[in-house]
């Protein structure tokens, strides 16, 4: 045995401390996975309730609410988002992780817009959420993402049946800052995007084009009838502001949920803007 002042010793004593320290840190992040992983997921469902309004008071339902208002009021569809089609069943696998796929060559494509979301490829397939009354369609929800000033914001847009009316905006992650940036969670600022309309008026869904997309943030306040279609812009905030409503007019052109929503609007028979709210 060394003395116990000896450097072998005090070397011994590190090491033996370090693999103990290490084995208690790896331990705890694999047991604590499974809780974080089921905690994530609670909060997308959770956001996705928001958005579409689906709780007074969401913020105060407890895990296994969310989880039974989520199972009984939204259903979840794949879509290819080319195409505007869901995918068969037989190809829906239920783990399936857009976040992954965006990253993966085979299962992404190249990101080639006018408007810029800061990435340079996104998912081929992607969740989208159907809030249904028996079989009449109630409200769509689609993800949104896009980069602000410091961070990819995440979110979730829900649309009136309609297709052309916004029901709810929320950001379920970002990484900017909280008072400037981070005000796209303020609820002051998300309730302004309820009954904000995407397309301009007077063009039928179906026949929408990426020049009809009115939807967006202004600088400032919103002039005139653009009232109608924008939320003013973050104070302090330009740049995630411009983030936002990149995002948005991307994702509603025809690189985005475009084809997928005039698809919709045929099959309900939704006509023009003068027929729909
Ligand atoms: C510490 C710090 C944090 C900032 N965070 C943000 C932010 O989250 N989002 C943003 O758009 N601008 C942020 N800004 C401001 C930008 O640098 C830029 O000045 C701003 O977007 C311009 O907006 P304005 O024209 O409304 O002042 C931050 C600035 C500082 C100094």
């Amino acid at each position: 045995m060394p003395p116990r002042d000896s450097i072998a010793n005090t070397f011994m004593v590190s090491m033996i401390l370090c693999v103990v320290c290490s084995l208690l840190v790896s331990s705890a992040a694999v047991i604590l996975k499974p809780m974080q992983d089921r905690n994530k997921l609670l909060d997308r469902q959770l956001n996705i309730i928001e958005a579409a309004g689906l709780s007074e008071e969401p913020r105060k339902l407890s895990g296994q609410e969310i989880e039974e208002l989520f199972q009984s009021r939204v259903t979840p569809r794949l879509l290819d988002i080319d195409t505007g089609e869901y995918v068969p069943e037989s190809e829906v696998d239920e783990a399936f992780d857009p976040r992954k796929a965006a990253k993966d060559l085979e299962r992404s494509q190249e990101v080639e817009s006018a408007y810029d979301i800061g990435q340079l490829r996104r998912e081929k397939r992607t969740w989208v959420y159907l809030v249904q009354d028996g079989e009449q369609l109630e409200q769509v929800i689609v993800p949104v993402y896009g980069m602000g000033l410091w961070s990819t914001l995440y979110g979730y847009v829900a649309i009136d049946s309609d297709l052309r009316t916004i029901q709810g905006l929320t950001y379920y992650e970002h990484g900017e800052t909280p008072g400037l940036g981070g005000e796209v969670e303020n609820p002051a600022w998300k309730a302004k995007w309820i009954g904000k309309k995407i397309w301009e008026e007077g063009v039928a869904v179906p026949d929408v084009k990426n020049e009809n997309i009115l939807v967006g943030v202004a600088k400032g306040a919103p002039v005139g009838d653009l009232a109608k279609y924008q939320v003013d812009g973050l104070s302090g905030a330009t740049i995630t502001s411009r983030g936002v409503d990149s995002m948005l007019k991307y994702w509603f052109s025809d690189d985005g949920f475009g084809p997928y929503l005039k698809k919709l609007a045929s099959q309900q028979g939704a006509s023009d803007g003068s027929t729909n709210r």
